[in-house]
């Protein structure tokens, strides 16, 4: 036997992903590109700004001696210091380098602060529907997923996540605004998310984190009021990226920022450093903690995700789903007219429109839609769906 059991397993788990890639691609073959709306994926369409093109060009052609050497773990104190100031803006709370990791993405980011807390068996609480990976991520570290589930807003349901917090939970993921729902959570939610995480933590006599995966914060719809969570509660990590916000997600760059006012922080900070290490990051790519510098406020064009939400919602209303319309990120979670959202999917691809069925998410009878994607592939998979139900 080639690869490990553990390995196998998880091929196993997410191979409903690659059943759904292949029969795409089969139906792209068989009926041609065109034919075919594939709503699967969310892979940022827009291209970056040309600010940070110019960025990125300048950098590249920066010929000064160390350039390409490796540098701090924890990344170059100038970027740092960006990255800093940019959060202290955000969260209304004073951040400095030492606070700030930079990293392979969010996905990177996640594995790194996942690593620095966990010993084996803490619990790590996620929010159904949540993001697959996350499983993933924590069970790399030895740690066990619980799944919480939202309310049917998909909102955290703060009743049931007091429940489910034992003496061996570690920390809670938030993901807001939220892959695959889209939904933002509410300011007063969080003061109240916040205030079951002191009371648990006093109860329990260690610090429950909360890791706030922000990697859409800046992809919002209608002002709508992100909160902060800094401001919130004490003990929170921010884990990003600039995958979606610049449209780089090939070039994996992202950052830790560590709220300042968490207990042990030169002990969290030196131990996510050292896990940016020994994961074998090392250091996040230098021509990208550069380039970055110079648009840290620079965002990509959201005329299209707008266009796209607006449609494809419409169009999945008149074909009878319930639609929790999305307040961020480019993903709509419907119900489905019918509880099997396995053969939703089905019918959905043999129309030509490929989606991803909501169990993969944790939440049953519901289907993802990302709409990263071209205006005419929106409109084309909006008139399919406005017909489903009839
Ligand atoms: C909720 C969420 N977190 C993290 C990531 C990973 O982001 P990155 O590409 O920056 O690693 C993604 C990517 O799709 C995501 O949707």
């Amino acid at each position: 036997m080639s690869i490990s059991k553990k390995m196998r397993e998880q091929m196993q788990r997410s191979s409903w992903i690659r059943r759904m890639f292949e029969d795409a691609e089969r139906i792209k073959k068989e009926r041609g590109a065109d034919a075919v709306f594939d709503l699967s994926l969310g892979n940022p369409i827009e291209e970056p700004p040309s600010r940070f093109l110019e960025s990125m060009r300048s950098a590249a052609h920066d010929a000064a001696s160390g350039t390409h050497r490796y540098m701090s773990n924890a990344g170059y104190q100038q970027t740092r210091a960006a990255v800093a100031r940019l959060v202290s803006q955000e969260q209304g709370v004073q951040l400095s380098e030492n606070h700030v990791i930079m990293s392979c993405g969010a996905a990177g980011a996640l594995n790194v602060v996942l690593k620095a807390i966990l010993d084996p068996s803490d619990e790590v609480i996620i929010l159904a529907p949540f993001f697959v990976e996350y499983i993933f991520y924590i069970d790399n570290h030895n740690g066990v997923a619980k799944v919480v589930e939202s309310d049917d807003a998909f909102q955290p349901d703060p009743g049931r996540l007091a429940e489910a917090i034992t003496d061996r939970t570690r920390a809670v993921i938030i993901n807001s605004p939220n892959n695959p729902t889209g939904v933002v959570y509410s300011g007063s939610l969080m003061r109240e998310v916040a205030k079951v995480l002191k009371d648990a933590s006093q109860r329990h006599g260690h610090e429950i984190y909360l890791i706030s995966d922000d990697v859409y914060r800046h992809i919002v719809y209608d002002d709508t009021p992100l909160a902060a969570v800094f401001t919130e509660y004490p003990s929170s990590i921010i884990v990003t990226s600039f995958s979606k916000d610049l449209g780089l997600a090939g070039e994996r760059i992202g950052y830790i920022a560590i709220s300042p006012a968490v207990g042990e922080l030169e002990a969290l900070f030196s131990a996510c450093v050292t896990a940016t290490r020994i994961l074998g990051f090392v250091n996040a790519p230098a021509l990208m903690q550069r380039s970055i510098l110079a648009c840290l406020d620079a965002r990509v064009d959201m005329d299209l995700y707008r266009h796209n939400r607006q449609v494809l919602c419409e169009g999945l209303t008149r074909g009878g789903f319930r639609v929790v319309e999305p307040m961020g990120a480019f993903y709509i979670f419907p119900q489905c007219p019918e509880p099997d959202d396995v053969a939703c999917c089905a019918a959905l691809r043999d129309k030509g429109v490929i989606v991803v069925p909501g169990s993969g998410f944790g939440r049953p009878g519901h289907i993802r839609l990302a709409y990263s994607v071209e205006r005419q592939t929106a409109v084309k998979a909006a008139a399919v769906l406005a017909e489903y139900g009839r």
